[in-house]
């Protein structure tokens, strides 16, 4: 397995030193475990969801794109049984420090630790009693309207995939489609989480890429099997090295309300394996549970065979904001040249947030000028940046650091015979380019297949 230098608070530090991701509200002493992206994050986290879109919606026939409200009828949440079912067991500390833990997650730890996980828990930070497990919901809420009563709570959605199910009729009407077929969904969803933490990898405000693939009910258990697969070669197509990836099946304690079976594909983070993204397969729980509570029709009628039923589910539910930080965290190295040192993320070219970095060496003899000429012919085609300021290897070094990978620079031979200098971010080498035709030569090597260099 490959080694490395990454840890989470280098991570957290090169996040908030190149304007990736900041403390929400920091000014005001910053809003616990809530973050906001800055120019570079916005970029990295948007290249990730177009790679999703990419590879579910546009280079499919089979899957169609679904944009929902995040407030939906509160009945919803009763038919899909987060009302009910969707919580974690809560202990209070009774001691010192009043602090509230999950009780699964300690008695998992108990385990791990080779202790007896059935046995009296004490508070983790000061020792002291906890209260009774108590289950809490972790729901949102909010109120529509000038009057905050009962009739007028709603939710702050919890997952993307209840949007799906409620459209599923529009879905089958519009667009035409026969099981098996997909619908697929980017957004916000919102957890009152017992215990955020580890930087963006756990918040109570993310963003998911959800996709509910609807099948006949006999052919379920083959589509699990195949989108952990797809899944798992998305992220290795974009660069997570497979040793750091691994595919771990829930045991029957652990599945969700609505799950028969699910697989977490893990990434080896810095805070150990972790899920990634969950695949599960929820059979036909929620159209038959949204088909009761709204009285409509969920299901499939074959007009040719008049056969009817209602699909079961297959579910890819990944993360953004946490495959972002898998990404940055997979990139991330640190070497040592020529007795420097450079912290470098080797983004695949396809998610980093800028491609070329273009460099005039010093800032006269007309090099600034030529510089941003090529500058504003590149930037049509791809983010490109222009940067004049500090030394070369200070440029270099700052391009690096937000996984620029190829540096442009335009020196006193480009006057004279209109090449420039390409720098590879990887392997540091350096060769001539000519600027007629460079456009599409950077077009090329964006599309080319690309290997991360940690792989040897
Ligand atoms: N619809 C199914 C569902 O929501 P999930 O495993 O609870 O399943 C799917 O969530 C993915 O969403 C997770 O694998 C993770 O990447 C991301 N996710 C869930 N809760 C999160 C949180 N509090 N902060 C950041 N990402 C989260």
């Amino acid at each position: 397995m490959s080694t490395d230098a990454v840890t989470m608070d280098k991570i957290v530090s090169l996040c908030k030193r190149r304007g990736f991701v900041f403390q929400s509200s920091e000014i005001y002493g910053g809003l616990a475990s809530t973050y906001d992206y800055g120019h570079y994050g916005v970029q990295l986290k948007s290249n990730v969801k177009a790679e999703w879109w990419r590879s579910l919606v546009q280079r499919r026939d089979d899957i169609v794109a679904l944009d929902a409200a995040i407030l939906m009828h509160p009945r919803t949440w009763e038919a899909s049984g987060h009302l009910e079912g969707f919580t974690d067991p809560l202990v209070q500390c009774l001691g010192e420090c009043k602090r509230r833990w999950r009780e699964d997650h300690l008695r998992e730890a108990a385990a791990e630790e080779g202790r007896d996980p059935g046995e009296e828990l004490r508070c983790p930070e000061c020792g002291g009693e906890l209260s009774q497990p108590r289950n809490f919901n972790l729901m949102f809420e909010t109120h529509m309207g000038p009057v905050a009563d009962a009739g007028s709570r709603v939710y702050l959605r919890p997952e993307t995939a209840q949007g799906i199910f409620v459209n599923f009729r529009n879905v089958l009407q519009f667009a035409r489609k026969k099981p098996p077929f997909g619908i697929a969904q980017v957004g916000k969803s919102f957890r009152n989480e017992i215990t955020p933490g580890n930087f963006v990898f756990r918040t109570r405000e993310f963003e998911q890429m959800e996709m509910e693939f609807f099948v006949p009910p006999d052919e379920a258990e083959q589509w699990f099997s195949y989108w952990v697969g797809e899944r798992r070669a998305w992220y290795e197509r974009l660069g997570l090295r497979p040793d750091h990836l691994r595919v771990r099946a829930h045991d029957p304690d652990e599945l969700s309300h609505y799950s028969s079976a699910t697989s977490d594909l893990e990434y080896l983070f810095p805070i150990g394996w972790s899920e990634l993204e969950g695949i599960a397969n929820r059979g036909d729980y929620d159209l038959r549970q949204h088909a009761e509570f709204s009285r409509e029709k969920l299901e499939y009628v074959d007009s040719s065979s008049g056969e009817r039923y209602v699909p079961h589910v297959i579910e890819p539910a990944a993360g953004a904001d946490r495959a972002t930080l898998a990404f940055m965290v997979d990139a991330y190295d640190e070497e040592s040249i020529e007795g420097r040192e450079r912290v470098v993320l080797r983004f695949h070219p396809r998610l980093a947030p800028v491609k070329v970095a273009v460099l005039p060496l010093v800032n006269k003899d007309g090099q600034p000028e030529r510089a941003r000429e090529i500058y504003e012919d590149l930037r049509e085609r791809m983010p490109t940046e222009f940067d004049t300021g500090g030394s070369i290897g200070k440029r270099y070094r700052r391009q690096d650091e937000i996984g620029t990978p190829w540096g442009i620079t335009i020196d006193h031979q480009t006057m004279e015979d209109g090449t420039v200098t390409l720098r590879d971010r990887d392997s540091l080498e350096q060769s001539r380019l000519a600027i007629e035709g460079l456009g599409v030569e950077m077009e090329r090597r964006l599309a080319a297949e690309w290997r991360s260099p940690k792989l040897g």
